[in-house]
């Protein structure tokens, strides 16, 4: 038996006949950019989220680019976050300027420890970024007690997290921003890059609509008041009449191109409404291996006070290369996230990072033990208990 690590292919074909005729409406209307599709998008995640505004982007990457701009993260300030994620978390971080400051991982739900997030506080800190990982939300009110303590903003990077909760609240709902990504692999995946950013302040949502088109328009000259620009600058003394506004015609932020496209809206729209499905599928499958798989290996451990929506199941096994080939000599998916911790990254060696290189043993010992196995909605029960027996076999046979 052959079992992928992912089949986005029999996804689509059970989706394929409301996909094709919402994307074929936006080709013939040629409304590619902004309008009903992207608004009806927000306004349902708004409602799915129960928060207050969402707002549709481009990327994860530049859904947390926008939420550090939104908090007024200036160069110099440091950010505190995970080094056990994706690049992208630590490298928006840099990219506005600012310094990711790397805190040690919990060896339960390889999330940030709550107990050493303090000790890197300093007066340079500005924000705290969790990251939900794998889809298991981070202790947020110990993060958030911390963060008021501090005086600091959290942004949730949620590009893991979508539909995930804890204490029956949706992950992006819980700290100040919450910046999502609809990457194809991600489990409300679109048709090539998205992402949203969302917000129950309507001070944040005005600068990250400002940011994401330009820094533009009235938008703009709103978001600059917010952010502390002075209101004379912004005042035009041309006059706004029914045909010409002066507003539409400056800019006040340097912003950035990032935007949802209206076919990704579409996309997305359609999939949002079997996403619950979708997380249940996860869910049931992530039951069957930790009932099945053999006690051997080290499987996550989640509180109670958490829903994940099983992004990816990850286990810990000493033999991690030796597993993977084996599943993969045997048909078995696999992948290895994430095998180098950021503070490890080269590309943090030459920048201004607090920590590169430092060591941080729980993160560095997780790293090198995680073996992803294939979950994905589609996965038929059979092929869950090929990929128990492979892995158990692998136990009994080879160790
Ligand atoms: C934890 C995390 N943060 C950020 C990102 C960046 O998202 P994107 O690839 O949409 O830019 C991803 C996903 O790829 C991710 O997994």
């Amino acid at each position: 038996m052959k079992v992928p690590f992912l089949d986005l292919k029999t996804q689509y074909q059970m989706i394929k006949s409301e996909v094709e005729p919402a994307v074929m409406n936006i080709l013939e209307e040629c409304s590619f950019i902004g309008g009903k599709y992207v608004t009806d998008f927000e306004k349902s995640m708004e409602a799915y989220l129960n928060v207050k505004h969402v707002a549709g982007c481009s990327n994860g990457t530049d859904a947390l680019v926008l939420g550090l701009k939104a908090c007024n993260i200036k160069p110099g300030d440091e950010v505190i976050t995970t080094p056990f994620t994706f690049f992208a978390t630590a490298e928006a971080i840099a990219s506005v300027g600012a310094i990711p400051v790397f805190v040690d991982v919990k060896q339960s739900d390889y999330n940030i420890d709550p107990d050493k997030i303090e000790e890197a506080v300093t007066e340079k800190t500005k924000a705290i970024m969790p990251v939900h990982i794998f889809g298991a939300p981070c202790d947020m009110d110990r993060i958030n007690t911390i963060a008021k303590k501090y005086n600091l903003k959290v942004i949730e990077d949620d590009a893991q997290a979508i539909g995930s909760e804890y204490k029956g609240k949706k992950a992006g709902t819980l700290g100040d921003i919450g910046c999502f990504s609809f990457y194809p692999t991600k489990n409300l995946g679109g048709a090539g890059d998205g992402g949203m950013v969302t917000t129950n302040s309507d001070e944040l949502d005005t600068i990250v609509r400002a940011y994401k088109e330009h820094g533009a328009a009235q938008i703009g000259a709103e978001a600059l008041t917010l952010l502390g620009g002075k209101t004379e600058e912004i005042s035009t003394n041309e006059k706004v009449t029914e045909l010409y506004n002066p507003f539409k015609y400056y800019n006040y932020l340097i912003g950035y191109n990032s935007r949802l496209d209206a076919i990704q809206a579409a996309v997305l729209s359609v999939k949002l409404k079997y996403l619950d499905k979708y997380n249940n599928r996860r869910s049931q499958i992530a039951a069957m291996y930790f009932e099945g798989l053999t006690s051997k290996l080290r499987k996550p451990e989640y509180s109670n006070e958490v829903k994940p929506c099983w992004h990816q199941f990850v286990v810990r096994s000493d033999y991690k290369g030796k597993l993977c080939e084996y599943l993969s000599e045997h048909g078995v998916g696999n992948g290895t996230f994430y095998p180098v911790p950021l503070h490890k990254q080269k590309a943090f060696n030459a920048l201004n990072c607090k920590n590169p290189g430092a060591s941080l043993p729980v993160a560095e010992e997780i790293a090198s033990q995680t073996v992803c196995l294939p979950i994905f909605p589609e996965m038929t029960d059979s092929q869950v208990q090929y990929v128990i027996e492979t892995v158990n076999k692998f136990y009994e046979a080879c160790i």
